[in-house]
């Protein structure tokens, strides 16, 4: 499998008078993710002139070779394959959709889950997103049809560089949750966590239930996707740990009409679309994963720094079975898809972020933090 450098992606070489035994090193950054990398002499060539080449000759073998080192974060995407690789593997295809997603409000009304009214003010009035350039990184050449593991893949980084230039992505939502913490009454700041944490154990309760359609809608992947059912069962437990550690009654919290979309869509795209229930289980996970799970990291600040410990117990079972892998795993049982499965896919993925995003923002406006 050939990979793609995202096309984000920065390298700029440190400039500085090297001491002796001093490695040369280099800057590798991206909009969402940035390190520093020291490079060793005997690499020096093939490094430097797979720097060279990122962006102009993917294909090329030291690219590739360097793409390679970096295989644990999301910074590249699939090259998409040809028919031919597709060939005498028993894969799954996509059945007929009957869904229009040629805007949010036609997505969301032939999709065929319940809507909580809501959410309605929260729905895009307009696709944003460059769904032909989405698209056209996946498309299987000569073809309508789109290669799984390139769009799931690529779909990945586009919402990291979306999440980036929002909100969320500028740490609006840590930003909210330190300003909170540092300034305001500590009986505040455990309520929003307590909302916090009452949306992950909604979803940690439902989320199982929530994928069983695609055991038998997508039944080339079932092996994996019972194995992904199983690492996720009682995962609320970790949430009901934080509850108690606060001494806050989970009932007393509401779930907000982004997590129950969030929840009902899954459900939904399990049963109709198995491009679409890849792609979105990495709305339920980490794209990779930081030194610090950042809900526990905030509040790590209050005087009860020990309560963050449920959401650090998840972070670790997440990367010990590295769930960012999952959508691609996932991905790897499926045939080419149609455009009509790959456009649902990029509408889901939109809409569903854009909810998510609206949804934590009015909790911050709700205390007057935005
Ligand atoms: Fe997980």
């Amino acid at each position: 499998m050939l990979h793609i450098p995202y096309e984000k992606i920065d390298i700029s070489w440190v400039d500085r008078p090297l001491r002796q035994g001093q490695e040369e090193r280099f800057l590798f950054s991206l909009p969402w993710v940035s390190t520093e990398v020291d490079v060793k002499e005997e690499d020096k060539g093939w490094i430097r002139d797979a720097t060279v080449r990122l962006h102009t000759d993917p294909l090329n073998e030291n690219v590739q070779k360097f793409m390679r080192e970096f295989k644990d974060y999301p910074v590249s995407y699939v090259k998409p394959r040809t028919l031919e690789d597709f060939e005498g593997k028993d894969l799954q295809e996509g059945s007929h959709l009957d869904v229009d997603p040629s805007t949010p409000a036609s997505l969301l009304s032939t999709f065929g889950c319940p809507v909580d009214p809501s959410i309605l003010e929260d729905v895009i009035p307009a696709w944003m997103w460059d769904q032909e350039k989405i698209l056209s990184k996946a498309r299987i050449e000569g073809t309508d049809l789109y290669d799984p593991l390139s769009l799931v893949t690529y779909l990945v980084c586009y919402r990291l560089e979306w999440e980036s230039m929002g909100w969320v992505g500028q740490d609006g939502f840590v930003g909210f949750l330190e300003t909170l913490v540092n300034t305001r009454e500590e009986k505040e700041f455990f309520q929003v966590i307590g909302w916090i944490s009452r949306q992950a154990w909604q979803v940690m309760t439902e989320f199982c239930a929530s994928m069983e359609p695609a055991l038998t809608r997508f039944s080339k992947a079932k092996k994996e996707i019972s194995r992904y059912i199983s690492e996720e069962k009682g995962h609320y437990k970790f949430m009901e740990q934080v509850f108690r550690d606060l001494d806050l009654d989970k009932d007393t919290f509401p779930v907000g009409g982004g997590t129950r979309w969030l929840l009902d869509s899954y459900k939904r795209a399990a049963a109709i679309s198995p491009l679409a229930f890849s792609a979105m289980v990495s709305l339920f996970e980490a794209a990779y994963y930081e030194e610090e799970e950042s809900i526990a990291a905030v509040i790590k600040l209050s005087s009860r720094p020990h309560a963050g410990r449920g959401y650090e117990l998840h972070r670790k079972v997440n990367q010990e079975y590295r769930h960012c892998d999952v959508s691609g795993r996932f991905a790897s049982y499926l045939a080419p898809q149609t455009r009509s499965h790959a456009l649902l896919t990029v509408g889901l993925f939109e809409l569903t972020l854009n909810l998510l995003e609206r949804m934590e923002q009015k909790l911050a406006k709700s205390f007057g933090i935005h």
